[in-house]
């Protein structure tokens, strides 16, 4: 498939300090595996054969010491050193050469969760342009991007808004066609100081290409202490897919 994956796995990993004072996030254990090995395993189960690792520079030699060449994953590895945690969105625009004008699935690298991703990927290439998101219903929804929902469709999407107009929340999980980077070119810091993806996300529902689907299954992030405890305890209860 001409899909290319992308597995942004920088940031700071502040919240799971002292875990991360000399590690990265993404290679810390969930289950019996780092971290970083579950998104890796979701984009090789949709067929994909290209990806980019994006990753801080203090831990990228670890990332590369783990990974190496894609080989051992029957896959072939890029990577791209990410200065400083300037957001979800500037990560992803470091992915452009990668891209090559073909279309991406990109994943969170603290995304954990148990469905396989084809079948989404295939309405992805169907639809021709365009963005497709994956939703989940959540009991926290102020923790993440959340949907604004009318009539099955997306009307916005707010990041971590205090009062959640749903209880839908953006997953780590997102498929763009090569239009994304000049939408990222477009976008200033938000308060946080990031380039935001919700706002990445934003921008193609003005334009009318956002399409959406609910994910089965369980699923987690796995960046704070306890969804780190619980993204372990699924991956042991019910293995991935
Ligand atoms: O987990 C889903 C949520 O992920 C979405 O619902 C939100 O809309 C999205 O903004 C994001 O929220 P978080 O606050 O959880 O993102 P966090 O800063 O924890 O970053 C998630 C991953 O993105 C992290 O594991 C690595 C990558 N990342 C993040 C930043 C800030 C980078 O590669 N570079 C970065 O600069």
């Amino acid at each position: 498939m001409n899909l290319r994956g992308v597995v942004l796995a920088g940031g700071t990993g502040s919240r799971l300090r002292p875990l991360t004072k000399v590690t990265n996030k993404h290679l810390l254990p969930v289950g019996h595996k780092p971290m970083i090995y579950y998104p890796i395993e979701k984009l090789i189960g949709m067929g994909i054969e290209e990806i980019l690792i994006v990753t801080g520079v203090e831990h990228m030699g670890d990332v590369v010491g783990l990974l190496g060449s894609g080989r051992e994953f029957g896959c072939r590895f890029t990577y791209k050193v990410q200065d400083e945690a300037g957001g979800i969105a500037q990560a992803l625009g470091l992915a452009e050469n990668f891209a090559n004008r073909q279309p991406l699935a990109v994943i969170l690298g603290d995304n954990i969760f148990q469905a396989n991703l084809k079948a989404h990927a295939q309405r992805f290439l169907a639809q021709g342009s365009g963005a497709r998101l994956l939703l989940k219903q959540v009991s926290d929804p102020h923790r993440f991007g959340v949907a604004e929902i009318r009539d099955g469709k997306v009307l916005g999407i707010e990041e971590k808004p205090a009062h959640p107009k749903s209880d839908y929340a953006i997953i780590g999980v997102y498929f763009y066609d090569a239009g994304v980077f000049d939408i990222i070119r477009t976008l200033q810091p938000s308060g946080r100081g990031e380039l935001e993806i919700t706002d990445v996300n934003n921008a193609y529902i003005r334009k009318g290409q956002l399409a959406c689907d609910v994910l089965d299954g369980w699923w987690t992030d796995a960046g704070t202490f306890d969804s780190l405890v619980r993204a372990s305890d699924c991956v042991i209860r019910e293995p991935p897919q």
